[in-house]
């Protein structure tokens, strides 16, 4: 049986699989693969570069995609949300602060906002604010986040909001998570990490190369490579990566790094741009584990959803 939700038919999708907006990583080439195999790409606008977003739109071409931003950067250059929008995708993205500066034009353009969130207050708050789609984020995930556990969350995030839609992420790398997901109350599932390791990604080979590799007892959540990137973020967000040399130097001497951040940041920026991830940073989650391969992501989606169809079918306790 096909898996059929709700927010499948508000999105327009054929299987419940959403592409998470990492920014500057989910790029139109991913986002259009994720959509042309049934899902939904979201371009990952991050913190917001006008010029990144024209030529990732252009290369999506007519796949119909998402656009997400990280909201309190995006509060800074709200004209990035009207060069969206021009776009006509086929939904908006924001997590982490206020909607209410956006929520407005979004309805305006009748289309649907979806939330990220990290706990059932921000939840509410958020739909109160005008999201019509929630995508309740575990503490497992990739990259920003904050202190709550997917399996927990996603459930009382459904029952808080009665007929609103809720996603799941957070961890989720597979048939056995989209399963899992769907069992809490989710209607569909938001996959970063997965797609790091997608052929289409814009992340360095090396990093998803050392992502394939790496297991989820080697993650960390802290504020260490937002310092050396010189990104202030606000409470209560923090990032998970992959840990390395450089976070297992400086994850519990800040205020060192703070005083060391001129040649730090130097350092980083180079390790970075010669592709060295034992200092410079990838960005995944306690997922790692389940991510063995660079995969097409439309082979990404196909394999997910069947093998998630196979055991909604027939559950592995009757396997024995
Ligand atoms: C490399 C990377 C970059 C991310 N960047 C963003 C971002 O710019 N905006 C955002 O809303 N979420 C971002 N996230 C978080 C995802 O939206 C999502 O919550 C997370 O990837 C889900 O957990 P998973 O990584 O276990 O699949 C990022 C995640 C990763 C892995």
């Amino acid at each position: 049986m096909p898996i059929q939700t709700p927010v499948m038919r508000l999105l327009g999708i054929e299987q419940p699989i959403l592409l998470a907006p990492m920014g500057m990583v989910s790029g139109g080439a991913l986002a259009a693969a994720v959509s042309h195999a049934g899902g939904l790409g979201i371009l990952g606008g991050g913190y917001g570069d006008g010029a990144w977003l024209t030529r990732e739109c252009d290369a999506a071409g007519n796949a119909p995609i998402g656009i997400g931003f990280i909201t309190w950067s995006l509060a800074k250059q709200p004209q990035l949300l009207d060069q969206a929008l021009e776009r006509a995708p086929r939904c908006i993205f924001l997590s982490f602060g206020d909607l209410r500066p956006f929520a407005p034009k979004v309805a305006a353009a009748g289309i649907p906002l979806i939330a990220q969130v990290q706990s059932v207050a921000q939840a509410r708050e958020a739909v109160d604010h005008g999201a019509s789609i929630i995508v309740a984020q575990g503490s497992e995930a990739g990259g920003h986040g904050a202190g709550r556990s997917t399996l927990p969350l996603v459930p009382a995030v459904v029952d808080a909001l009665g007929d609103v839609p809720v996603v799941a992420a957070g961890g989720i790398a597979d048939g056995r998570g989209l399963a899992a997901a769907l069992m809490l109350g989710a209607q569909a599932v938001l996959c970063g990490s997965l797609f790091y390791a997608s052929t289409e990604a814009l992340a360095h080979p090396n990093a998803k190369k050392t992502l394939t590799a790496a297991s989820g007892d080697h993650t960390l959540r802290s504020s260490v490579f937002d310092i050396a990137r010189g990104y202030d973020w606000p409470q209560p967000w923090n990032m998970r990566t992959l840990d390395n040399d450089f976070s297992r130097r400086w994850a519990d001497d800040t205020d060192g790094l703070k005083a060391s951040i001129t040649s730090e940041s130097a350092r980083f920026a180079a390790a970075r741009d010669a592709g060295d991830f034992t200092t410079a940073v990838v960005i995944a989650g306690e997922a790692a584990d389940l991510i063995r391969e660079i995969r097409p992501a439309a082979q990404i989606v196909a394999d997910m959803v069947a093998e998630a169809e196979a055991l909604l079918a027939k559950p592995p306790y009757y396997q024995r």
